[in-house]
Order: structure tokens, then sequence, then C-alpha cells
């Protein structure tokens, strides 16, 4: 748990600070959130209160957590940044809640990794600001009720689909957050190379892009990476061909598929002849976590259509097949007998 205004290097909010946007003006893309989140605030400014309690969700890098922040600048209270996993106890709840100054937006990401007791203690908070807490134990035990300054919650989460429907019902707005387009990234690589005062040419923008994943986080590392390749290799100019051999040496492919990505469809393809193939066995032949194949694997894949998600299992499609040139063993042993 960090406060993150004006604490220094501790925390992973600083982390590419300099090129997170910090107005709705400054950030791109996302328009209909930015402009629904605009309406949130500037009505409940307009009322003197806090704002509604608010769930975002989508996959990482795509900028949950800069709306956040976005959104407390705006507001001009202070955000306090937690995370699920890190909220192991009710007690560091407790501690955190009760020391809210007014209006603070309290902002836990990961929220689909809180767990039930954590989880079964914020509603009350969320619903009517009061802390149920237990003192003492066995039958002498009795419940203390304390009242919370007003507070908003901003819950982030890739996936929304595992926070329990009493969480998710006391939201009072939820918003998705999807995948970039290919011209709102490269502006987003246009901006980035400006703060960083780096030059980088149009068609190195496209290659660059294009190897994005259709996700900020992701174009912000791959423009850093040529910006260090075009200063050790080259003149320090980002052009084509410095942003070509970036990704080559990243191991990067042309529509952002790393070594990990090609992996996890070959064995799909090879093992399972490409499939359905079910999640847990996956998980089982990849020594992976099933949440780090769902989470991180598995959503630029389908974006892609490389993968399917059948009821069956997962299958890799034709497209993926094409792209990777190869073949499952049955279209080997095919090709072999018709030669
Ligand atoms: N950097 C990372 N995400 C961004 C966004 N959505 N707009 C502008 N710059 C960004």
């Amino acid at each position: 748990m960090e406060d993150i205004l004006g604490k220094e290097g501790n925390n992973f909010l600083e982390f590419d600070q300099a090129l997170r946007p910090d107005s709705f003006e400054a950030y791109i893309g996302q328009e209909k959130v930015k402009e629904n989140l605009a309406i949130i605030i500037e009505a409940a400014q307009g009322r003197g209160e806090s704002i509604d309690h608010i769930l975002l969700h989508g996959q990482a890098g795509l900028g949950k957590t800069t709306l956040a922040l976005i959104m407390a600048k705006a507001l001009a209270v202070p955000i306090r940044v937690a995370s699920g996993p890190t909220l192991k106890k009710v007690g560091d709840l407790a501690a955190i809640l009760s020391n809210l100054e007014p209006n603070t937006i309290l902002f836990i990401d990961e929220a689909h990794r809180l767990n039930r007791m954590v989880e079964e203690f914020l509603y009350p908070a969320m619903e009517s600001r009061k802390l149920h807490l237990i003192i003492g134990k066995g039958p002498g035990a009795r419940t203390l009720s304390l009242d919370l300054p007003p507070f908003t919650l901003i819950a982030a989460t890739t996936r929304a689909d595992l926070l329990s429907s009493p969480l998710r019902s006391r939201f009072g707005a939820t918003f998705k957050l999807d995948f970039y387009n290919n011209e709102d990234i490269k502006e987003i690589i246009r901006r980035s190379a400006k703060l960083l005062g780096v030059e980088v040419q149009s068609l190195a923008v496209e290659v660059l892009a294009k190897s994005s994943r259709a996700t900020p986080r992701v174009a912000n590392r791959l423009l850093k990476r040529a910006r260090d390749y075009a200063q050790v290799k080259s003149n320090g100019v980002i052009d084509e061909e410095v942003a070509l051999k970036t990704l080559k040496l990243l191991e990067v492919d042309e529509i952002g598929l790393e070594n990990h990505d090609r992996e996890f469809l070959r064995i799909i393809v090879e093992t399972f002849n490409r499939g359905p193939v079910g999640i847990e066995t996956l998980a089982a032949a990849l020594c992976e976590e099933r949440s780090v194949i769902e989470d991180v694997y598995e959503p630029y894949l389908m974006r892609v259509g490389f993968l399917k998600r059948t009821s069956a299992g997962r299958v890799v499609t034709e497209a993926a097949l094409a792209h990777l040139n190869i073949k499952t063993k049955e279209q080997r042993m095919l090709d072999d007998y018709l030669k």
C-alpha cells in the first residue's frame, strides 16, 4: 500500500510516470469511457459529493491505473493505491479505510485477487460507509461499527468475471477498456517519443505500432527499446530499419507475438493436434498457471484470431498455422502421403 502522491522511488507507479498522461485531454483512446467518467466527475462536483464507486476492467497495460490517477487529479482529491493480493487481512483494509481523508479515491488494483474475508468487509464500507469490526473472540465478541468519511473505491481488474456478484453489484458504474486501434497506438507512440525527446520516423511508428499488441504499455516499452537501439547502434533517430532491428533482437514478430506466444500455439498444434484442449491440460503441459494463460497469453491471441475458446477447449486457428508456418502431425502425414 502506497501513497502515490509525493513519495519517491518506492513504488510501481513511478515506473513510466513521465509517459503517463495526467488529464483526459492527454489520454488517447477509450473515448466512451473517458466521456462517461468526465460526466460522472462533473456531476459529482456540481453536487459537492464524492463520485460513485467505479469498476474498471480490461487487459493489463490498457490504462486502468492511469484513468484512476487522472480522475483523482481532475477531482483534486487524494488517491491511495493498494492491490488485491497485498490486502491479505481484514485489518489491512480496516487500517486504510479508517485513515482516509474525506473524498479520497481508494484504488485497488487486481481486485479479483482480494480474498473473500476482505471482500466481505468491503461491502458495508462501500454501501453505507461503515466498518463492522469484531472485537474479541468467542461468546464475548462484540461488533463495533465505525463511520467512515466519504470515499470512492476505484477497483481495477483483468478478470471482472472472477469478482463475486455482491462486489460487482456495489459499483455505481463499470467500464471495460478495450484494446486500442492502430491509429491511437500510433498517436501514443508519437506522443511518447516527443516526451522522451527522440525522433521517430513515420515508417518506424507503423512498425512499432503493429507489434504493440494494441496495448499502450507495450507500445511505450518497444519505443524505449528502439530508442536505446538507435542511440547505441545508429544515429539516435528511430527509423524503419532501427525499429525492425529492435524487434528482431527482442524476438518480437511483426504482429507483436513473443516467444512464449509462439511456444503456446506450437504446443497446442503439435501436442494436441491444434485442439480442442482443456485449459487445465494446457496449463500442465506448459508448466504455467491457468490464470497466466487466461490473462496474459490468450487475450491477444484471440484478438488476432489465432486462438478460439470453445466449450470443448482451446483451438488454434488456420490463420495461426499460416502465420507460424507450422502444421499438425496429421497434416504432415497427409503431405508426406501426397508427395
Ligand atoms: N501512454 C500510455 N497510455 C496512454 C494513453 N492512453 N494516452 C496517451 N499516452 C499514453
